[in-house]
C-alpha cells in the first residue's frame, strides 16, 4: 500500500524517532508499504517519520542515482536503530532533495565517509563503513530520525530566503505527483 508522505512542518518530522524492537506491531507490513511508497515517488530514501511513524527505521534505494553515480547501483537496504559511530573529517558538497520538501534542492556539506552500526530488517546487527553517494543517502535519512531535514543545514541567510517556499509546501501549495499530508493546509468549508 502506498502511504502518504508528510510535508515540511509536520510535527512528526521534527520529533526524535524512537528505537524499536523486533516485536514492533506489523513491522513487515510497514517496511513493505515503505518500499512501495519509495518506488512510487522515485526517491532514493524514505525514513519512517516521513510516513508519520516516529520510529528509527529508514530505507535506501540508490538505483535512481545510477548511472550518474555508479556506486549507487544496487544500494538497497533497510536500516533500523542506526547509530553513526564515526564520520570523516573530509566533507563534500551535494545538492540534496527530499520527498517531504518537493521541488527544493540545496547544496549540503556532509562528511564523505561514515561508520554506522544498525540492524537490518531481520534484526541482525551490522557495522559498516560507507562513503561517497551511499554515505550521503544514509546521512540524509539518518537526520530525519533526529528530527531534522536537510534544509536545517543550509546557511541561515539561505534558509531565510527559502522561508516562503517552505511555508507554501507546508500549506500544500506545491506541485507533486505522490500523495502527501500538509500540516498547514486550510480545510475547505
Ligand atoms: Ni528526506
Amino acid at each position: 500500500m502506498i502511504l502518504p508522505i508528510v510535508a515540511y512542518g509536520h510535527p512528526t518530522l521534527k520529533a526524535v524517532a524512537q528505537p524499536i524492537t523486533a516485536d514492533y506491531p506489523e513491522l513487515d507490513t510497514l517496511i513493505n508499504d515503505m518500499w512501495e511508497t519509495l518506488a512510487h515517488s522515485e526517491g532514493v530514501g524514505l525514513a519512517a517519520p516521513q510516513v508519520n511513524k516516529s520510529i528509527q527505521l529508514f530505507l535506501v534505494d540508490g538505483n535512481p542515482f545510477y548511472p550518474d553515480y555508479p556506486a549507487a547501483k544496487d544500494f538497497k537496504q533497510a536500516f533500523i536503530n542506526p547509530e553513526i559511530l564515526e564520520v570523516s573529517e573530509e566533507m563534500e558538497p551535494f545538492k540534496e532533495g527530499c520527498l517531504s520538501l518537493p521541488n527544493i534542492y540545496e547544496e549540503v556539506m556532509r562528511p564523505n565517509k561514515i561508520r554506522i552500526k544498525y540492524l537490518d530488517e531481520n534484526f541482525q546487527e551490522h557495522e559498516e563503513v560507507f562513503e561517497g553517494i551511499r554515505a550521503r543517502i544514509i546521512q540524509h535519512e539518518y537526520e530525519h530520525l533526529q528530527g531534522h531535514v536537510f534544509v536545517d543545514n543550509v546557511a541561515p541567510l539561505r534558509k531565510t530566503l527559502l522561508q516562503g517556499k517552505l511555508r507554501a509546501i507546508s500549506e500544500g501549495k506545491c506541485d507533486v505527483d505522490y500523495r502527501m499530508v500538509f500540516p498547514r493546509k486550510k480545510k475547505h468549508r
